[in-house]
């Protein structure tokens, strides 16, 4: 709750609330006439009542925050422009995958909406293992709709800006959870998200949630243990960096997640 209040607090000061004309703006910028009629479609079933400013502009993607059905507080995902080498990863993390072998080769558009649909599936079954991650709601071509992880238009921090901000027994305390949700994808949603970062988990309600999952891939995908080594590299130092020591439980864990992996082959 104080964490809560804190961030709030801060991010009201730093005024990084979306402000409505930044996005119109660029939405008349960026949004394409076929997205925006997904868009369209969206707002015609009732999923989106208001789309408002961006949250997060990134290379392939662009999150915008919306309100819903009773106002409730929405994050619009909306895949945009692939450059030439994110065409090439997303094949290889598409093509590998049992779930998704009929890859429309050639066809630029459905291997977005492809991509698009493979997030929100991913969503979906992490949800139902009981890992932190946001409520996927709908999609439509390449707009995903999802639960917003924050208040009153304010995203909620990621984990690299809340460990700023966190004392030591912070920093256990979001391991721990950490390592419970990586158990979760692995172990109980048996996926491997492949992109598993400070910068792809947010703290909110005390808790971590975990986002970003689209490349994340079933157990049965080639390169699964690979993809699985690199997350568990890549956030055990983030968080050796934060606590100066080894972090508490590190190779139990990844016995306990490489066995989680096989088991399921
Ligand atoms: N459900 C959400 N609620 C609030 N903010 C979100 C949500 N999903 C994404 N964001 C924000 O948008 C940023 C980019 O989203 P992400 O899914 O990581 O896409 P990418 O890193 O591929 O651009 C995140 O770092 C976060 O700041
Ligand atoms: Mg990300």
């Amino acid at each position: 709750m104080r964490r809560r209040a804190r961030w709030l607090r801060r991010a009201r000061e730093e005024d990084e609330r979306v402000k409505d004309r930044d996005l119109l703006k660029t939405v008349e910028e960026v949004f394409d006439p076929i997205t925006m009629g997904h868009v369209e479609r969206l707002i015609a079933k009732g999923v989106i009542r208001e789309l408002r400013g961006v949250v997060s502009a990134g290379k392939e993607a662009r999150v915008y925050w919306a309100r819903g059905r009773g106002g409730r507080e929405l994050a619009v995902k909306i895949y945009l422009s692939f450059t030439a080498e994110f065409r090439k990863s997303i094949r290889k993390y598409i093509l590998g995958d049992p779930r998704f072998e009929r890859i429309p080769s050639g066809n630029f558009r459905r291997l977005i909406y492809e991509w698009t649909r493979k997030e929100f599936r991913n969503l979906r079954r992490l949800r139902e293992a009981g890992v932190r991650v946001p409520e996927p709601l709908a999609f439509q071509g390449n707009v995903l709709v999802m639960e917003f992880l924050g208040e009153e238009g304010y995203r909620a921090p990621l984990l690299v800006e809340a460990a700023r901000e966190a004392a030591g027994g912070e920093i256990l305390e979001l391991w721990r959870d950490t390592v419970e949700q990586l158990r979760g994808i692995v172990c109980r949603a048996r996926l491997v998200h492949a992109d598993l970062s400070e910068y792809n988990l947010i703290v909110w309600r005390g808790g971590v949630w975990v986002i970003d999952v689209a490349q994340a891939v079933s157990h049965g995908h080639p390169h699964a243990a690979e993809f699985l080594e690199r997350d568990i590299r890549n956030i055990a130092s983030f968080y050796r960096g934060l606590l100066g020591a080894e972090p508490p439980g590190l190779g139990e864990l990844r016995g306990e997640l490489l066995e989680c992996l096989k088991g399921s082959r």
